[in-house]
This record gives C-alpha cells, sequence and structure tokens, in this order.
C-alpha cells in the first residue's frame, strides 16, 4: 500500500462525539473472536476515548481478556513520568477497566538508552506477532490510533527525521524529538504502524486545522505519509476541520 492510500475521513461535531466514535470503532474492531491487538496514542486526541473505556457502557462492550494494548509510540521516561504516554493510558483507563497485567505491553523504557528498548519492543512484537516478516495478509494489529502534532508529526516520527524512510526495522529510537517535549522517544515506524486491520486518525480542536489542511493537500508530511494495510480513516471534529472538508 503506498501513501497515496484513500483515506475516508469522518467529520464529527466536537470533542465528545469524536470519543464516542473512536470507542465504537474500537469495540467494531475487537469484536471478532480471538487475541486482538490494539496500538494506543499519546498526545491530548486520545484522553476523551481513553476515559469512556473506563466507564460503562463502554467498559461492558470491551472484551478486555482477549485484547492486547501496545503504544505506538513512547517518551523515553519512566512510566511514572507524567510525560509516559504509556502512564497516561494506565492511569486513563487500563489500570481501572479490567485489562489484564499480561495483555498491556508497554515499551521498555527502564531499558539503557532507546535503541535499545526499541530493540526489545520489536522482539516483543515479533514475538506477539509469531513472525519475523510482516505479511499485509495477516496484520499485526486490528486497530492503529494515532495523532497528528502542529508540524505534521504523527507517533514520535518528526519532519525531516530518517526515521520517515525506514523499510525494514518494526521500532526505533529516535534520540532527538522534533518537538516538545525534547525527550529521546522510541516509535514504530511506518510499515509496523501500517500492519493494522484499521488506522484511525484523532484530531480535534482548531489548533489543528492548519496543519490538516496540510496534510490533506497532500504535502509531503509524516502525517500525510502514513497508510495502513487496511483501512484509513481520519477521524475530526468540526473545529479541525479545513473548508474543503467541513
Ligand atoms: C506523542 C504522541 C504524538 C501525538 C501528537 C498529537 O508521544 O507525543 O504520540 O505523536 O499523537 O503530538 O498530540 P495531541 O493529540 O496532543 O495534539
Amino acid at each position: 500500500m503506498s501513501c497515496k492510500q484513500h483515506r475516508q475521513v469522518v467529520v464529527v461535531d466536537d470533542t465528545a462525539a469524536l470519543a464516542e466514535t473512536a470507542a465504537q470503532r474500537l469495540v467494531n474492531r475487537v469484536a471478532q473472536s480471538g487475541r486482538s491487538a490494539v496500538c494506543l496514542t499519546g498526545g491530548s486526541s486520545p484522553e476523551g476515548l481513553y476515559r469512556l473505556l473506563a466507564e460503562e457502557p463502554w467498559r461492558g462492550k470491551v472484551p478486555w481478556q482477549r485484547v492486547h494494548w501496545f503504544m505506538g509510540d513512547d517518551r523515553f521516561v519512566p512510566e511514572s513520568d507524567p510525560l509516559s504516554n504509556m502512564g497516561m493510558a494506565r492511569r486513563l483507563f487500563l489500570a481501572s477497566a479490567g485489562a489484564p497485567r499480561g495483555n498491556i505491553h508497554p515499551v521498555p523504557t527502564d531499558a539503557n538508552y532507546p535503541e535499545g528498548a526499541a530493540n526489545i519492543y520489536e522482539d516483543d512484537l515479533k514475538k506477539f506477532y509469531g513472525a519475523e516478516r510482516l505479511d499485509p495478509a495477516r496484520p499485526l494489529f486490528d486497530l492503529v490510533l494515532m495523532g497528528l502534532g502542529p508540524d505534521g508529526h504523527t507517533a514520535s516520527l518528526f519532519p525531516g527525521s530518517r526515521a520517515l524512510d525506514e523499510k525494514q526495522r518494526w521500532v526505533l529510537g529516535v534520540g532527538k524529538a522534533g518537538m516538545e517535549p525534547f525527550v529521546p522517544r522510541v516509535t514504530l515506524t511506518f510499515p509496523a504502524l501500517a500492519a493494522t486491520r484499521e488506522m484511525l486518525f484523532l484530531v480535534d480542536g482548531a489548533g489543528k486545522r492548519d496543519i490538516l489542511r496540510r496534510v490533506f493537500s497532500g504535502e509531503d508530511l509524516p502525517g500525510s505519509r502514513a497508510y495502513a494495510d487496511g483501512e484509513l480513516v481520519w477521524l475530526i471534529d468540526r473545529a479541525a476541520a479545513p473548508e474543503a472538508v467541513s
């Protein structure tokens, strides 16, 4: 699949509707029988979704025993640090909603350095997947959540970085973040993020309208390069929607 993949854009009224719609899509994706895998994202955009998953009725709709939770990128800080993406996900829903501990797969940020953590996480993903190579016919994830930064970055794939062109590795250490917070990161690469039945971008607020316009107009930015072996869906609220799509 190339970056010219058809992108489905879903516009909802506001942040609350964004969280509800994302929750419904997540529930639909993990509903099939057997083990399923969701790759989470950091940032503020998924917070509403994460809070919903901890509460009824959504909590009761997730088959917690069968769902595994990964993180598309994380800051290289301990999970107890407020900057930790997995720390946030645990606080907002994983710890209280009933996700078995063994189903939560954090980036090992206690490794000695980001590249070491990336190697370990790549091995974890390969073990979970059961193969060394990704087969587009058998996605690694059922759902991959993504955010969009004001500079067009997604996960910890920043504009102009070499990580954008990575084709072999599943996970990379990012020594220098392109944007605040300026802590080293660990990120899945585009091919690993693409190995999903659905990639769901969550973008809200007027502050995102300009960067969304640039992504949708085809400018070469990390957010525009993201693709999925399955469906590629951009869920945005009206405030973020550029004129052409609102
Ligand atoms: C991170 C995120 C990052 C985020 C975007 C959007 O660790 O920083 O994974 O890629 O998704 O920066 O963040 P907001 O949702 O806060 O705008």
